[in-house]
Parts: C-alpha cells; sequence; structure tokens
C-alpha cells in the first residue's frame, strides 16, 4: 500500500500509538519527528543539540529546520513505499513546506488524519505516559501496561516518563498546540485532504474508526 498521511492532533491525542498499530497491522512505515529529535539528543548529535532546548521545554523547533530535516529523511523510494508522518507538519508554515517537496517529487499526499480528543483525556494520556529508554516504545501506566512494571516488553529496557510530559509542560504544549492548529487545519480543508477521526476510546476502537476510513476511501489500493 503506498498510501502517505500526515497524522495531525495534539499531544496526546494518540498519534504515536496510531502509527504503531499501522506499521504492525498495514506494514505502512511511520517518521515521527518527536522521536527523531529524542534520538538525536539522546545521540548529542549536532542537530540533537540544536533541538534539545525546545524539546525539553515543549516549544516547537522552528519550521525551516524542521522541514529541512524532513526533506533529508523522506527519500523518493520511501515516499514511493507509503508513509505515515507522525507529528509533522505541526504548523501552516511546515505544511506549505511539505507541500512543496511533495509536488516537487509527484508524490501527494492522500489525506491528513487528525485525531480529535477532548483535554482532560489528553492530560490523563500523557501524564499515565512511559516510554522505553532504549527503544522508545510507549506504553501507559493504566491503560497499556507492560507485563513486568517498568520494563520494556520488547527489548527489556526500562520504562521512564518523558520530561515534556510534566504537568506544566504538558500545559504549555497543549496551549501552542492551540494556537497552531486553525491555520494548519484549515491549509488542509482548503486542498480537501482533510480528515477527522475520533481519537477518543481505546486503541482498537481508534483502529477499527481508521480501518472504516480506509475502506471508504478506497486507500488500500493507492499506488504511488
Ligand atoms: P512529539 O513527540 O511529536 O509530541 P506531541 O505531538 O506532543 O505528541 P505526543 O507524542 O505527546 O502524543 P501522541 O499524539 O503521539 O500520543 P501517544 O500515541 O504517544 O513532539 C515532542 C516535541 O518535539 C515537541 O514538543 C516539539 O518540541 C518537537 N517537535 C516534534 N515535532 C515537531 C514539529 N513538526 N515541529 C516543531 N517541533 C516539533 O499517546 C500518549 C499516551 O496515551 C501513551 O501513553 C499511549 O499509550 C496512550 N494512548 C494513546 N492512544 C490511546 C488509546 N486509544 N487508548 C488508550 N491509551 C492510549
Amino acid at each position: 500500500m503506498s498510501l502517505r498521511l500526515v497524522l495531525l492532533g495534539p499531544p496526546g491525542a494518540g498519534k504515536g500509538t496510531l502509527a504503531g498499530v499501522l506499521s504492525k497491522d498495514l506494514g505502512l512505515g511511520s517518521v515521527s519527528t518527536g522521536e527523531l529529535f529524542r534520538n538525536e539528543i539522546r545521540r548529542r548529535t549536532a542537530l540533537g543539540k540544536l533541538v534539545t532546548r525546545y524539546v525539553s521545554s515543549g516549544r516547537l523547533v522552528p519550521d525551516e529546520l524542521v522541514v529541512k530535516v524532513m526533506a533529508r529523511r523522506l527519500s523518493r523510494r520511501r515516499l514511493g513505499r507509503g508513509v505515515v508522518l507522525d507529528g509533522f507538519p505541526r504548523t501552516a508554515g511546515q505544511a506549505r513546506g511539505l507541500d512543496a517537496f511533495l509536488k516537487a517529487r509527484g508524490t501527494p499526499l492522500h489525506g491528513a488524519l487528525y485525531l480529535d480528543c477532548p483535554t482532560p483525556l489528553l492530560i490523563s494520556r500523557l501524564s499515565g505516559r512511559r516510554v522505553c529508554q532504549r527503544c522508545g516504545r510507549n506504553y501507559h501506566s493504566r491503560t497499556m501496561r507492560p507485563k513486568r512494571a517498568g520494563v520494556c516488553d520488547a527489548c527489556g529496557g526500562v520504562l521512564s516518563i518523558r520530561k515534556d510530559d510534566q504537568v506544566k509542560t504538558v500545559t504549555k504544549r497543549l496551549e501552542i498546540d492551540r494556537a497552531k492548529a486553525k491555520p494548519l487545519l484549515e491549509f488542509y480543508q482548503q486542498r480537501r485532504l482533510l480528515y477527522r477521526l475520533n481519537g477518543s476510546g481505546g486503541i482498537a476502537q481508534v483502529f477499527q474508526r481508521f480501518r472504516r476510513l480506509l475502506d471508504r476511501e478506497g486507500w488500500l489500493n493507492a499506488r504511488a
């Protein structure tokens, strides 16, 4: 399936979780800007040093830099095979940058999927999130527990709380997202690419809703 989607939605809406299910169940690869930046920070690369003050404080990395980094990651091969972009674009400026880049490669998007979630649910998801320090897999202290407390099922790594999931930073991230979301959604709405998906409920439920959308839009047969 050569489906090209962007996953939009506030922090905690379940973008990364849905991207994981799409990869497992549909074989659709994904790129997460948040994950990418956290890896660079962990490895102390030049890019990591550049973005660390933004990521740890919950502010957005400047548009120009994000678009440049993503343009390098999105090879023709990857775009041709189909890909889900998790957490990118996050502003109308990034959306314009991505649009120009994809057009130049002749690989337009099939859709921009916005995961809708009420704020109390976002806060509850972010406050309970636990992340494997080694492989980055996500868990939740109530809804997605590992088999052994504090230990990753996949690699045995230690689970911890993400730095930017502290209450104060979460509030800031949600505020920033609210300010940026309107023009971003308008960008995709004007191009008839915007799809809203209810992100509440369990993961299986959200995936079921996605499957219905997939069938309705005929995306299973998407070609490069
Ligand atoms: P990023 O990592 O992208 O953070 P975010 O957008 O704030 O998104 P989250 O990862 O917090 O939430 P999510 O929607 O993926 O939810 P998840 O699936 O994990 O970005 C981090 C930082 O990097 C940014 O603040 C910024 O500084 C920088 N950055 C990244 N991209 C950028 C960009 N494009 N431009 C500029 N700067 C950028 O789920 C959350 C929790 O809920 C998990 O514990 C999960 O287990 C649980 N959960 C999820 N779905 C369900 C469900 N259906 N049922 C039960 N539990 C669920």
